[in-house]
């Protein structure tokens, strides 16, 4: 059995892709799935979450629906010239017969206790529901191993504003109160994401796989390999959340990662939602910190996009 994961997730095309990584990798053991408003509301993220499951083989996974809005204020939708008017790229999925349950946080508490030490948490959408969850169990940092957040951005420009990240500036309050709770926290900014991304012969080479669910991820990214042209000045994808999967498992090593004090910024200026990284360190090696707990990944062990396209493509 690999290790457990709780993957928390938005799904999302990045998340489709994600997920279908942790099903792909020997060493994962995903034990459970919450979801949340962000790339698309929280229930429809679930019903993506199921059919990637099931077209994954992995209707085992129970799949949990989480917060629709974050902890102050609303949500005003997802975006759809993003992830598509579905979440996953306008691609209609077959549908699995399986419901999801209630609720995510009620799911992860569980999940914590039945794995108690071992759990590894995987967040990929807006820290409302890991929130959510230390409010309701303000134990949970010692009921489980370890946390990899897909968000923030160290020294990179943000993705919805110059400063902040999609998945932080969803919901500051809730990842000022997941950044600052004492368990060890990898946080997978765009610094490194953006650095890792699938052309169109990696697209190409989805598309031509022997098994459904590859092909449904290379028809989906057609949909965000359009989006990022303005952000690259040609069609790719950068691999934002199977990034941060891989991290969780192991796939991918960080090679600078420093652990370093980081603030949320959660007031209501220009700078909402950034994540103030304290990298005054950076020339003489980043001495310890005492007390720093989040690792902030800036770049990984190898490139990314051929181990991730080995894992989706392999004949099982
Ligand atoms: C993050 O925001 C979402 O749109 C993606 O799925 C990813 O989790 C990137 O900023
Ligand atoms: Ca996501």
């Amino acid at each position: 059995m690999g290790h457990p994961i709780y993957l928390d997730c938005d799904t999302g095309i990045d998340d489709s892709l994600a997920i279908a990584y942790l099903m792909a990798h020997p060493d994962v053991d995903l034990v459970g799935v919450g979801t949340v408003f962000g790339n698309i509301d929280a229930h429809r993220a679930a019903r993506n979450t199921l059919d990637v499951l099931a077209l994954g083989g992995h209707d085992h996974v129970p799949v949990a629906v989480g917060a629709e809005k974050p902890l102050a204020g609303n949500w005003d939708g997802g975006p759809a010239h993003i992830h598509g008017a579905n979440g996953v790229g306008d691609v209609e999925l077959p549908r699995s017969p399986r419901e999801p349950e209630s609720t995510a946080v009620e799911l992860l508490l569980r999940l914590a206790r039945e794995h108690r030490g071992r759990l590894r948490i995987l967040a990929i959408g807006p820290l409302t529901n890991l929130a959510r969850a230390l409010d309701a169990e303000p134990d949970l940092p010692g009921l489980v191993e370890s946390v990899v957040v897909m968000g923030g951005a160290a020294k990179a420009p943000g993705n919805v504003t110059p400063v902040a990240e999609a998945n932080i500036v969803n919901d500051p309050e809730a990842a000022d109160r997941v950044l600052s709770a004492p368990w060890p926290l990898t946080l997978v900014t765009l610094d490194v994401t953006m650095e890792h991304v699938l052309e169109e012969p990696d697209r190409a080479a989805l598309l031509d796989a022997d098994r459904p669910l590859p092909r449904a991820l290379g028809q989906m990214l057609d949909v965000y390999f359009a989006f990022y042209v303005e952000s690259f000045g040609r069609r790719c994808a950068p691999l934002h959340d199977p990034l941060a999967a891989a991290v969780a498992a192991a796939g991918a090593t960080p090679v600078m990662a420093p652990a370093v004090p980081v603030v949320v910024d959660a007031t209501d200026g220009p700078g909402r939602g950034q994540t103030i990284c304290d990298l005054r360190g950076e020339r003489v090696g980043h001495p310890p910190r005492p007390g720093a707990r989040c690792r902030v990944v800036l770049s990984v062990d190898a490139p990314f996009a051929p181990h991730l396209l080995e894992l989706l493509t392999r004949t099982p």
